[in-house]
């Protein structure tokens, strides 16, 4: 993986869907009335007119439709998003342009539409292979509409990724290792294996306060994280990332912009940016309720309600964060430039020592796999 500071992203989010699943804190909301994609379409266009003023002239290496659900969104709205990127950006001609898809067959029907709009990756939320746990989670979909969903992505897209939740309640290393073997004969160069999280203010953690959803203890836990390692390993798909797993070469390549701390633009409702502007590095954010980030949008041409000049610290404790969940790790060198001056050597040797960190060859510094199930603890100790 090379084009360590190369890399301008565009991120679009679509913020709906069918129903809201009891685990997910993401932007993402119910409608029953028809949604206006004309409107948004008109909105995303807008939107990333004005941010190609600030930042004119890059080059975009990936386009990602997250969400909600974008495979709620027509073919044409798509298709006019795209457009609009390429008459403001130059696209490169190797762009990955992922789009995040829930795996119904309704989904799965607009899959060559996306196609010929220009998406050439798809990234499917399959959460589990099991149709108790499916129900569990509050999933639409059964097992086998998920793998036919998987199936038809294969025969339409070049790359596809699905996404699966371990850690879930009762389950055992076993069955996730079962588990994991069978997707594992379904999936192609990319999976994103999550453990469940009980984000707060979500049903789910209502539940979990209330001792009604018991989530693995920590050995568990644990055992399941290394089950997840050998397991994908032992197929051709290392973690490239804590949670991120991959043929080498064929990492999702916007979220390696995030992760290497390079250049992206947030589109929609509740979308984050990074946007390098005269020397200073950016964090953007814009409205999260998609009507008012609507009304904004058409009244003053774009829905930003953040803009912050990032500090050094801000910037440096950024790039320690992203990177070292990075099998890659970091390059010391960067973090001296934003610093002027290297990380803490004694924090390093005592991390090294307890096995926690390492440096490659090439010099640059990651975490060990033992490292990684206390990922938080160890960014924290060397960004303090
Ligand atoms: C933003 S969601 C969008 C994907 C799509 N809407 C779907 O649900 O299939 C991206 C992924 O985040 C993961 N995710 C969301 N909430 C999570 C949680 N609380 N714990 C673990 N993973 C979570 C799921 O695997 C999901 O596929
Ligand atoms: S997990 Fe996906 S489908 Fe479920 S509410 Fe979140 S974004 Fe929507």
């Amino acid at each position: 993986m090379n084009d360590e500071l190369a890399g301008f992203g565009v991120y679009i989010h679509w913020p709906f869907c069918l129903s809201k699943c009891p685990y997910c804190d993401f932007n993402s909301h119910v409608r029953h009335a028809v949604i206006d994609e004309e409107r948004f379409a008109r909105a995303f266009t807008a939107e990333i007119a004005a941010t190609a003023e600030r930042v004119p002239g890059r080059t975009v290496s990936t386009i990602f439709f997250g969400g909600g659900t974008p495979s709620l969104m027509q073919p044409a709205t798509i298709a006019a998003v795209l457009d609009a990127v390429a008459r403001h950006w130059q696209v490169a001609p190797d762009a990955e342009i992922t789009l995040e898809a829930n795996p119904t067959s309704v989904e799965a029907a607009r899959f060559r539409g996306y196609r010929t709009a220009g998406v050439n990756r798809v990234s499917l939320g399959v959460q589990a292979l099991d149709d108790r746990a499916l129900g569990a989670l509050g999933r639409l979909h059964s097992a086998r509409e998920a793998l036919d969903a998987v199936a038809i992505a294969r025969s339409v897209f070049e790359r596809y990724s699905f996404d699966l939740i371990y850690a879930r309640p009762q389950q055992t290393p076993q069955q996730w290792a079962e588990e994991l073997t069978r997707a594992l004969a379904e999936a192609g160069e990319h999976l994103s294996l999550y453990q469940l999280t009980i984000e707060a203010e979500t049903p789910f953690a209502t539940l979990h306060a209330a001792g009604k959803l018991i989530t693995p203890n920590d050995d568990t836990a644990r055992a399941l994280y290394d089950t997840t390692q050998e397991v994908c390993a032992a197929r051709g798909l290392p973690a490239y990332e804590i949670s991120n797993h991959a043929r080498p070469g064929s990492e999702c390549r916007h979220n390696l912009v995030y992760w290497r701390a390079q250049e992206y633009a947030g589109v929609g409702p509740g979308a984050h940016g990074r946007l390098d502007i005269d020397g200073s590095r950016h964090a953007t954010a814009t409205e999260k309720r998609p009507e008012a980030w609507l009304q904004r949008v058409e009244r003053d041409g774009h829905g930003l309600i953040t803009d912050d000049v990032l500090t050094r610290e801000e910037m440096a404790d950024e790039f320690l964060l992203m990177g070292l969940r990075l099998a890659e790790g970091i390059d010391p060198a960067r973090y001296v430039a934003l610093m002027n001056r290297p990380l803490d050597p004694t924090r390093i040797a005592a991390l090294r020592e307890h096995g926690l960190i390492e440096t490659t060859a090439e010099g640059r510094l990651r975490v060990s796999m033992p490292g990684f199930p206390v990922l938080d603890a160890v960014v924290a100790d060397l960004a303090a």
